[in-house]
C-alpha cells in the first residue's frame, strides 16, 4: 500500500494543516516539563518561562516554581485541545511522558508530569484508558537527590525511590469507533495471540536504546522503534492517519511507513531535519515524503 507522509517544520500548538475529524491515531512523547535539559525550548516557545526562570533567581519562591510547572503544562494544553480536534470520533492518543525529580532551591521534589497530563486531557474531553508503564534499565538510586548512595544510603528515612519507569498515557475521543462488519482493511491489520499477550500488559520492560541510539537521539530522547511500532499496530488500521505533534528524530514517521500508514508530524527544531531524513532513509522509497516550513 503507498501511504503519504507529511513533516511540518513548526509549533504544533496550531494544526491548521490538519483539518477537523480526520486522524485516526496520535502517538507522541512531548519534552518533559521540569527536565533541564528542555528547560530552554519551554523558555523559547514560551518566553513567560524564560522570565519565570530570572524571577526564581531573584525571590526563591515556592510559588514561583509551581507557576514556571503550569506554564510548561499550559504549552502542551493547546497542543491536547488541537489533537482532540483532529482525531476523529474513537480515535486514540498515546503519549508518552516521564516524571521530573530535580532541586530546586535547596528543595528534592518530584514533578508528577504524567498526572498534569492527564488533568489537562480529561478538561479537554478526553477519556482516560488503562496505562502502560515503560519499565526502563534501572538507574542508580538517590540520597538526598544527590545521585548514587552513599555509605549512608542504607539508614532510613532520606532515600528517594529510583524513577525507572515512564508512562505511555492512553486516551479516546468519544465512544468506540465503529466498523462495518468484515472491514478488510481491519482484518489485514490484525496482531497475533502472542503480540497481544505482550502488548496488552501494563508493564513493558524495553531495554537496550542506550546501545543503539546516536547521541542526538540520546539528547532529544527519541523513543525506541519498538514502543512507536506496538502502539501503531495495537490502535490503528493500514492506510490510517498518525500524527505526532512532537516528531524529534522522526521514529514515528519510520514506523508509520513501515506498517503502511499514513502519518503527518510536526517538528519545532529544523536541525532536526538531516537526523530525520537519516532515519527513515531507506523507508523513504516506499511513500511519499514532503517536508513543509510554516511561520510560527
Ligand atoms: C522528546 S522529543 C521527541 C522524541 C521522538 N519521540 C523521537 O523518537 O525522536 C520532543 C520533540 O518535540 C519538539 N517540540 C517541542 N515543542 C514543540 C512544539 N510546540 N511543536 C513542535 N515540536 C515541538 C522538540 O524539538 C523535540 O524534538
Amino acid at each position: 500500500m503507498s501511504t503519504e507522509h507529511k513533516i511540518i517544520l513548526g509549533n504544533s500548538q496550531r494544526m491548521p494543516e490538519i483539518a477537523d475529524s480526520s486522524i485516526q491515531l496520535m502517538v507522541t512523547s512531548p519534552p518533559y516539563p521540569m527536565i533541564k535539559m528542555w528547560d530552554t525550548q519551554f523558555s523559547t516557545i514560551n518566553p513567560q518561562i524564560a522570565k519565570l526562570w530570572q524571577t526564581l533567581q531573584a525571590n526563591s519562591q515556592e510559588e514561583t516554581v509551581a507557576q514556571i510547572y503550569d506554564a510548561m503544562h499550559k504549552t502542551f494544553a493547546k497542543v491536547w485541545r488541537e489533537a482532540f480536534r483532529v482525531l476523529i470520533g474513537g480515535g486514540i492518543a498515546c503519549i508518552n511522558i516521564g516524571d521530573a525529580t530535580r532541586t530546586i532551591n535547596g528543595k528534592f521534589r518530584l514533578f508528577p508530569n504524567h498526572s498534569r497530563i492527564i488533568e489537562n486531557c480529561e478538561k479537554t474531553g478526553f477519556t482516560t484508558l488503562p496505562y502502560i508503564l515503560w519499565k526502563k534499565p534501572t538507574t542508580k538510586p538517590r540520597y538526598k537527590g544527590k545521585g548514587a548512595f552513599l555509605g549512608s544510603g542504607f539508614l532510613p528515612p532520606n532515600a528517594y525511590v529510583t524513577l525507572d519507569c515512564e508512562f505511555i498515557l492512553i486516551f479516546r475521543k468519544g465512544k468506540l469507533r465503529k466498523f462495518a462488519p468484515n472491514n478488510q482493511r481491519r482484518y489485514e491489520s490484525a496482531f497475533t495471540k502472542k503480540q497481544r499477550d505482550n502488548w496488552f500488559t501494563q508493564i513493558w520492560e524495553i531495554a537496550g536504546t542506550r546501545q543503539t541510539q546516536s547521541q542526538i537521539e540520546r539528547r532529544i530522547a527519541a523513543f525506541p522503534d519498538e514502543i512507536a511500532d506496538r502502539l501503531i499496530r495495537m490502535f490503528s488500521l493500514k492506510g490510517d492517519w498518525v500524527l505526532d505533534p512532537f516528531l524529534g528524530s522522526g521514529t514515528t514517521t519510520k514506523i508509520a511507513i513501515q506498517n503502511e500508514r499514513n502519518s503527518i508530524s510536526y517538528e519545532a527544531d529544523e536541525s532536526l531535519i538531516p537526523l530525520i531524513r537519516k532515519k527513515i532513509g531507506l523507508e523513504q522509497r516506499a511513500c511519499k515524503l514532503s517536508f513543509m516550513t510554516r511561520e510560527g
